[in-house]
């Protein structure tokens, strides 16, 4: 018998506030489908974030029902227990295991569904779905709606259905202390990888043997997966916001982009660093470097209760503007390329995003009324300022061709200000270049 090695009381206490923010409504989440790679074999299996959350159960074919208020309130359908399957693909929980160790009042098999969905709904007029994490159950779940409708009978409220994401969104933004101590580890691993990597980069290593790096070190500290895929861009391919390919030779003379986090019990860590291939900067690059550093590190100093995301950006979209005016990438006045949007051309994306167990986040970052949200404690995002100059950019000043940087940490907001928890790999120039290289 395997044994989940979880806090069982994480998940009760997260379902319970779910229940309370649902008022009476069913809750209803199905577990992350399995997709084929090829023939017999699966791509490595993630289960569903929101389903993880609720749960700590990482079986697919599985879907967890809430029912406030009613018993039983928490029933999980799972897979049966199967020799044959578990002999190839390994252990399964089976409906009593799933009861017994995951603390949920009632699990059943997944083929039992059809026919006790009916009658767990029978108390309910209102449920709380998520749709468009296994769209095939979507389908079977039209279904077996109309006949909970039928069940119910003639003078019943309609079942209405709503998106359980924006509930689970508002309780995934705040980040409890368990929360934040697991968050501290992923970052920890994901900061002491990145120290590996640069120590091993010089000219003529390949992107991929550093995200071999960056992965070697994650696995060997504890970390279960990437949190998304890493991004190894060297030379102009770090002006490539999310570069997918890490096919290329780091090059003398170049930069090199690395975005990467580890995943660690389902939280993950994000961090980007750039930093010279053969571990000296030119001066075109280190005027780009330094400025982009001076405002990171000011945005990361400035954090704290009552401040929104949007101040944030609007202040690195200022600075950034009157870089790109500095440097002769733009012409014209700061509050003509600020109201034009010109800033775009070489700053298109976000200064921050919620960071948790999605590298992207849950919860809303306006109110109903378009207003930034305000930063509160247990709050989780990334400062992430950056400056891209693509190669063939015929308005850049030469020498400036081809530079990308950003320089990425990852922050929790505190009652008084804010943890960075990425503090763990130097961004300080004269550091980096101190390590660059410097493997055995
Ligand atoms: N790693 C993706 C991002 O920084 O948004
Ligand atoms: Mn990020
Ligand atoms: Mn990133």
């Amino acid at each position: 018998m395997r044994r989940p090695n979880l806090d069982m009381k994480v998940f009760r206490d997260r379902r319970a506030a779910l229940a309370n923010m649902a008022q009476g409504a069913a809750i209803i989440i199905p577990s992350h489908p399995d997709y084929l790679r090829n023939n017999d074999v699966s791509h490595s299996y993630r289960q569903d974030t929101n389903f993880y959350y609720l749960t700590g159960f990482e079986e697919s074919e599985s879907v967890l029902v809430i029912r406030p208020g009613q018993t039983p309130e928490t029933v999980l359908f799972v897979r049966p227990k199967d020799v044959v399957r578990e002999t190839w693909d390994g252990f399964r929980y089976g409906p009593e295991g799933a009861e017994k160790e995951f603390g949920v009042d009632q699990a059943f098999l997944m083929s039992e569904f059809d026919q006790k969905i009916v009658e767990l709904l029978k108390p309910v007029n209102k449920i709380y779905y998520r749709w468009n994490i296994d769209s095939e159950f979507d389908l079977k779940m039209l279904s077996f709606l109309e006949r909970v409708r039928v069940a119910h009978g003639r003078g019943w409220n309609l079942l209405t259905v709503s998106d359980v994401n924006d509930l689970l969104g508002e309780l995934r933004v705040i980040k409890s202390a368990h929360d934040v101590s697991i968050m501290r580890r992923a970052c920890e691993i994901s900061a002491n990888a990145h120290v590996e990597a640069m120590k091993f980069v010089r000219p003529g290593v390949t992107e991929r043997q550093v995200q071999g790096v960056l992965l070697g070190s994650f696995y060997m500290q504890g970390a279960d997966r990437e949190g998304y895929g890493s991004i190894v861009a060297s030379g102009a391919n770090a002006t490539t916001l999310h570069y997918v390919f890490n096919d290329q030779v780091c090059q003398d003379g170049d930069l090199l982009l690395i975005d990467a986090g580890a995943e660690y019990q389902f939280y993950t860590g994000d961090i980007t660093r750039t930093f010279p291939v053969n571990g000296k900067f030119t001066e075109p690059q280190r005027r780009v470097y330094d400025r982009v550093l001076e405002l990171q590190k000011s945005l990361c100093q400035s954090v704290k209760p009552g401040m929104t995301i949007g101040e944030f950006q609007t202040r690195t979209i200022d600075e950034l503007t009157q870089l790109m005016l500095d440097l002769k990438l733009l012409s014209g006045t700061h509050k003509q390329c600020v109201e034009s949007a010109a800033y775009r051309r070489y700053y298109p994306h976000g200064v921050s995003h919620f960071l948790g167990m999605d590298v992207h986040d849950a919860g809303m970052y306006h109110d109903e009324d378009g207003q930034s949200r305000v930063l509160e404690p247990g709050i989780a995002f990334t400062i992430e300022p950056g400056l891209y100059i693509p190669a063939d950019d015929q308005q850049a000043p030469e020498e400036l061709r081809g530079i990308g940087i950003r320089i990425e940490d990852d922050v929790v907001v505190t009652a008084s200000g804010c943890e960075v928890l990425t503090s763990g790999v130097p961004k300080d120039v004269s550091e980096m270049e101190e390590i660059i290289g410097r493997r055995n």
